[in-house]
């Protein structure tokens, strides 16, 4: 498939992070638990680095339990503190701001042995679309957030917010584009929608999908479409053919309707009724 891809984009938001960088004491990656390694900007990664940084994997309520334990585990192998949250059902605010503390703690310690006066850590919270970060910011500002804006270096668009006497964060996450000139990668952030699914074929998306849930959670598709399959020559059509029957899907000019099954099937996935599954391993 020929991918679309802006290399423009990227340097414009890195430059726009770059900006912001200088005014944080660490940043929030985001990550979306049901794909942790297609939904991260590795390029971003140089930027970052010299930044303390909490991993949050979200979605963890849409996501295959056993998998995130194991994303998780490689997270913290990597040198990063990660936490999996449901941001939709999400109350303990607190908890992440005592993790950034722990996370910055040696710093602050060593700012207070030389007499430096205890101040809130701020923090920017980063991530590619729809991974949850204006969901993340509303939750952690509600708590009495008053905008203290105006800060050298904080333009009028951005401001900082004081959530507590502790910790301060920018009220604009920093997006980061999401980087899939590789085929696997554009699948996985399609299918969790963090760019537009049509940026891919449909139906190899769709034939993609159902095949990954046959080989790994195939009682998904039993459980939703009675479906069972191997992959035999005629598997695709006959597929398509069970999900239309099974949903009482009308016909097109006498034909399946292939789109309808289609749009069916994201939708569904979309709506998570599959229950929790997960796109990519930690282990490859
Ligand atoms: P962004 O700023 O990173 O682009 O993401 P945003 O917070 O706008 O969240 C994108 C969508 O993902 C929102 O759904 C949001 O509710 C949902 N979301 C965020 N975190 C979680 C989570 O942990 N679990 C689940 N299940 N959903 C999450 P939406 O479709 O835009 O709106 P709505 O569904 O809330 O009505």
């Amino acid at each position: 498939a020929q991918l679309q891809w802006y290399p423009g984009h990227m340097a414009k938001a890195q430059r726009e992070i770059e900006g912001r960088l200088k005014l944080v004491d660490m940043v929030i990656e985001l990550v979306d638990a049901r794909a942790p390694f297609s939904s991260r900007n590795h390029t971003f990664d140089r930027l970052l680095k010299n930044k303390p940084r909490l991993v949050i994997m979200t979605k963890k309520d849409l996501a295959d339990p056993a998998c995130t334990q194991t994303w998780i585990q490689k997270f913290e192998e990597r040198g990063y503190k990660a936490i999996a949250v449901d941001l939709k059902h999400f109350k303990d605010t607190n908890k992440i701001i005592q993790y950034c503390l722990e996370i910055l703690k040696d710093k602050r310690e060593n700012e207070a042995r030389k007499g430096l006066k205890p101040r809130a850590i701020r923090a920017m919270i980063v991530g590619v679309p729809n991974v949850g970060k204006s969901t993340l910011i509303n939750a952690l500002a509600k708590r009495k957030a008053t905008v203290t804006g105006n800060k050298p270096g904080v333009t009028k668009a951005q401001q900082i917010i004081r959530v507590n006497k502790d910790f301060e964060l920018f009220d604009t996450p920093g997006v980061l584009p999401p980087k899939y000139d590789d085929l696997e990668i554009a699948r996985n952030v399609a299918l969790i929608g963090s760019i537009k699914r049509d940026i891919l074929p449909l139906d190899e998306l769709f034939i993609y999908a159902l095949s990954y849930l046959n080989k790994n959670y195939p009682d998904a598709l039993k459980n939703r479409y009675q479906l069972t399959f191997d992959e035999n020559d005629n598997w695709v059509l006959d597929a398509y053919e069970q999900i239309a029957k099974v949903r009482h899907l009308p016909l097109l000019k006498g034909e399946i309707d292939y789109e309808r099954v289609q749009d069916l099937f994201f939708k569904d996935l979309s709506d998570g009724v599959f229950g929790g599954i997960t796109w990519e391993k930690a282990n490859v």
